[in-house]
């Protein structure tokens, strides 16, 4: 107890002598509104803080999506200038390098339709930087080397990246669980945990075949992958593929699998897989046909000579039963998923899902609706949703009701059954 505080001097009670704070009640005082593991916590974020900034200094400046400045930074003019002072370059291909490693490196060139060359480098390029079978830009002159080039990827190819993420979740996705569970399992999982494979010693899979009627979510299914995965995604139509001259849809898938090589991990699907994938079988005419060699070189690429890399394929068909037996073999597409119809919790949810976004009466019997509709698949739902819209709008009203439901639910899946392909896909499969 140290010197008297000043109320004790005024009233002159000694008795309730004011005790300052010590040491423990203040730390006492601090641990008040804090949770058991706060500091833990705090630790934790700032270890987090500094490592990323550390990271962040070893990688230098972030690439963005493009791989270019934002535009606040561009010069156009000082690049227009740039352009006129530069040489334009000849293409040529970097057949073999003499001496690699050393001082006097030579590299021999082949310029097409011109001749063979050996020469040495530019000043801007990096001995390290050039490889054997590169395809390099070089100057008109002497020949020598000024720039390495990617290899050369045909731009239609580079067009079924998809950049923007579509804005399908799994949550739009109704019913399916098993399906998505499945095609989680092969395209996330491998990704996510890598070392629980390892640890098992098996390779995961790589394959997945979506298979079932028309609209009952297949291709949505892969539109939500696309979402929710980093890694690249590349989308396919099997149409795409066909072309006008021999050798040519082959050249398209290599190039495709090329670049899908170059990437850190990526998916690739091909929708509507039967337009190339069909058995092979002979024409009677002697001659092959193209569509069946575009299918081998998928084959081929699927489980070949080169190793697949981190490359996981989804092919999605409503015909499995015209597919080439040597497509499905496991190791090139390990998974089959069959999309069925959608069971009766399943249609009350795509109903749900579907009404979501509309203006419609609170006090709805989805479950009624989704009873009245037994085999409807998921696309015939969304055109029940639509058409009970359209009735709500042709009676000027501003929500839709159950009635609207009802009458709709007779239109489309009544009226329309001679159109329903499910009859038609149950007769193949
Ligand atoms: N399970 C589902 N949940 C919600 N909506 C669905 C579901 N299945 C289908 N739909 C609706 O049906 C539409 C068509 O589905 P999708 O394009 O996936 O059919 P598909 O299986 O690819 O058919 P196809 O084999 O003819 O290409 C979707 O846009 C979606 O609105
Ligand atoms: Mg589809």
């Amino acid at each position: 107890m140290g010197v008297p505080s000043a109320e004790d001097v005024e009233f002159g009670d000694a008795d309730k002598k004011i005790i300052p704070l010590d040491e423990d009640d203040i730390a006492l005082l601090k641990t008040y509104g804090l949770g058991a593991y706060n500091d833990a916590i705090k630790d934790l974020e700032n270890d987090l803080k500094t490592i990323s900034k550390r990271v962040n200094d070893l990688c230098g400046i972030k690439e963005s999506d493009t791989g270019l400045a934002p535009p606040s930074q561009w010069d156009l003019t000082a690049d227009k200038q740039a352009f006129q002072e530069q040489q334009p370059l000849q293409v040529a291909r970097c057949t073999k390098i003499i001496n690699p490693g050393t001082e006097d490196a030579q590299y021999v060139i082949n310029v097409k339709q011109i001749a063979k060359f050996v020469v040495g480098l530019g000043n801007e390029v990096a001995p390290t930087d050039i490889e054997e079978g590169m395809r390099v830009g070089v100057d008109r002159n002497k020949y020598f080397i000024q720039l390495p080039l990617p290899p050369k990827i045909d731009p239609s190819v580079t067009m079924m990246t998809v950049e923007e993420k579509p804005d399908v979740t799994y949550g739009d996705v109704g019913g399916s669980k098993e399906q998505i569970e499945k095609l989680r399992e092969v395209v996330e999982l491998p990704l996510l945990h890598p070392e629980k494979f390892a640890k098992l010693g098996i390779d995961p899979p790589k394959g997945v075949l979506c298979y079932g009627p028309p609209g009952t979510g297949k291709t949505l299914l892969a539109r939500a992958v696309a979402n929710r995965t980093d890694a690249c995604f590349i989308r396919v139509i099997g149409s795409e593929l066909v072309q006008k001259y021999v050798g040519e849809g082959a050249r398209l898938v290599r190039e495709l699998f090329q670049m899908a090589r170059s990437k850190k991990a990526c998916l690739i699907f091909f929708d509507e897989v039967d337009a190339i994938g069909g058995a092979r079988f002979d024409d009677g005419q002697g001659g092959d046909n193209e569509v069946q060699r575009t299918m081998l070189e998928i084959v081929n690429q699927l489980d070949g000579f080169d190793a697949r890399g981190n490359i996981k394929v989804l092919m999605a068909t409503n015909r499995p039963d015209t597919l080439d037996p040597a497509l499905l073999r496991p190791g090139r597409l390990d998974r089959k998923v069959e999309f069925g119809l959608p069971d009766l919790e399943s249609r009350t949810q795509i109903f749900k899902i579907h009404t979501r976004s509309m203006a419609v009466e609170r006090d709805i019997r989805y479950e009624l609706l989704a009873r009245l509709c037994p085999n409807a698949t998921g696309a015939e739902i969304h055109s029940v949703c639509t058409e009970a819209g359209m009735f709500a709008i042709r009676q000027r009203r501003k929500t839709v009701g159950e009635k609207d439901f009802l009458d709709a639910i007779n239109k489309v899946i009544k009226g329309y059954q001679k159109f329903s392909s499910t009859a038609k896909y149950m007769q193949y499969n």
